[in-house]
């Protein structure tokens, strides 16, 4: 094998090392080649781990880095960490009167992805965007920062891993099949870029891999453990960095892209078409089990039967009239409402048209998107609300998640008062708050009396009619 660089005592950064292939591909770095590895991901504690395994199996430096790739900060967060890193290993040098040309990022793998496994029609911009920015985006990121410091050296190497599906279209994974696509043309325009220098831009794809990402996907239903179409981790790490060491551009797991992506052009390609859509179709609806089936499945209702205080309180000012709740899991703020004596209507988030000047109240309670999503529905809330009409709104806030009695993890899900106005745009805000109050809800309450403190965010806000005058700045209120 003719090789076109070596690993032993470099820096290598492997993205998604928390898991799967990526944790694979810096264990062998580190075991195999002899490099010291900076091992990237969310998870901080599986880090930790994998770092302090790769330290006691290999002998060599393992560092962890905790960094979320789905922000547009991530790639710069994890640039500027290595930097650290690299400052602190030569300071160390000094401090023992050696100096060392490994000290610095030698490889960047970009191996961090996630697929989205579904019908693609109804399927939420914010996974789009998520599937985009994780595989295509932070690859392509990391790449533009580090290519500077490998040009100007004139060595280091960059390793992006596609997948199959970077060759071949695959049906009910799109988005992913999208991303794979982008990535390999990215490298394979990027490697033609640096041609001649002495920096090498690879990118690998495998098939299937018996990974995290299988059972996550929800594709284990389809291909479990253990099925022959799954291949063992530490094979394919080795693969790839075999590949990446003979500086090919691109590369599958035992075939030449070029012939895949051909042999799917051919007359035959409809049959690997037909075979992946039947190998992958979802199955029917009343089997499949999202993380919200699971924890709605109980006999019980999962928030108890009755709306929050603060809908109560809210509702009992509005008139009654032709009400939408979006996102209202089991009815409880739908029933109450049409107790009231309203004509209540639900949405399902994804495919529902709200209409224009259609509703005398929209109320959306904890229903927490993905910022993309949330944008999209607010305005289309917005636009539905009749003048003269209603929204009630109440959400978790910033600083639930320091509470930690409920709610979503991830920040960006947590929109703050001042974000929510904004989205809200066009309406005149009566009541606006953010506050920590005590939620009491059905047998997910936790806490004292089955109460939940939680920092919330509370809104009551009405369309203006038209030729009115606009309502003073100073009609709602503020307190945190
Ligand atoms: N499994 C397969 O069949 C297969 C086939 C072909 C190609 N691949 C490719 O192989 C690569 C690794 O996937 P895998 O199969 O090993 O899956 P995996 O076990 O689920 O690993 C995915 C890795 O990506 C990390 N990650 C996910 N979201 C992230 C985020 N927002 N920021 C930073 N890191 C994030 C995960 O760590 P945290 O959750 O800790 O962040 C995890 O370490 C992917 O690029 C995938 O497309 C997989």
């Amino acid at each position: 094998m003719t090789v076109r660089f070596d690993l032993a005592g470099k820096l290598v950064i492997v993205t998604g090392a928390s898991s799967g292939l990526g944790r694979a591909i810096a264990l062998r770095l580190a075991m195999d080649e002899g490099a010291d590895v900076i091992v990237a991901a969310r998870r901080r504690e599986k880090l930790a781990e994998i770092a302090r395994e790769i330290r006691e199996r290999s002998g060599r430096n393992a560092y962890p880095v905790a960094v979320d790739l789905a922000t547009p900060d991530g790639p710069d967060a994890l640039f500027l960490a290595a930097r650290r890193l690299v400052a602190e290993r030569r300071r160390a040098e000094r401090a023992h009167a050696v100096t060392s040309p490994e000290s610095g990022v030698f490889g960047l793998v970009n191996n961090a992805g996630i697929t989205h496994y579904g019908e693609t029609v109804g399927m939420d911009r914010g996974a789009i965007d998520s599937v985009l920015q994780i595989n295509l985006s932070a690859a392509m990121h990391l790449s533009r920062l580090f290519l500077p410091l490998f040009v100007a050296r004139d060595r280091g190497a960059i390793l992006n891993i596609t997948s199959l599906g970077a060759v071949l279209p695959v049906p009910y994974q799109a988005a992913y099949a999208a991303s794979k696509h982008g990535l390999r043309a990215f490298t394979e325009s990027l490697a033609a870029e640096v041609r001649g220098t002495g920096v090498v831009i690879s990118s690998f794809g495998p098939g299937g891999i018996a990974t995290e990402m299988i059972g996550s996907s929800g594709l284990g239903g389809r291909v479990g453990p253990g099925s022959v179409l799954l291949a063992d981790p530490a094979v394919i790490a080795g693969k790839a960095i075999r590949h990446w060491k003979r500086g090919l551009v691109s590369g599958t797991t035992g075939l030449s892209p070029r012939i895949v992506s051909a042999a799917a052009r051919l007359p035959v390609g409809w049959l690997i078409r037909r075979i992946a859509a039947r190998l992958y179709k979802p199955q029917a609806p009343h089997l499949r089990q999202t993380p919200w089936d699971q924890s709605f499945a109980g006999d019980e209702c999962l928030f108890g039967t009755e709306p929050t205080d603060w809908l109560r309180t809210a509702a009992a000012q509005i008139p009654t009239g032709r009400a939408l709740c979006i996102g209202d899991g089991e009815g409880r703020t739908s029933v109450y409402l049409a107790q009231l004596g309203h004509d209540v209507s639900v949405a399902d988030l994804t495919s529902y048209r709200f209409g224009s000047s259609r509703w005398d109240l929209i109320v959306s309670a904890f229903v927490h998107m993905s910022p993309s999503l949330r944008i999209d529905v607010h305005a289309r809330m917005v636009e539905a609300i009749v003048p003269g009409g209603y929204l009630i709104h109440e959400s978790f806030a910033p600083d639930q998640l320091n509470y930690r009695t409920g709610g979503p993890t991830r920040p960006e899900m947590l929109p703050g008062l001042e974000r929510l106005k904004t989205e809200f745009a066009g309406l005149d805000f009566e009541t606006a708050l953010e506050v920590v109050r005590h939620i009491a809800d059905g047998p997910s309450a936790r806490g004292p009396g089955g109460c939940r403190k939680s920092a919330v965010v509370q809104i009551m806000a009405r369309k203006p009619r038209p030729g009115l005058a606009p309502q003073p700045a100073d009609r709602y209120s503020c307190r945190s």
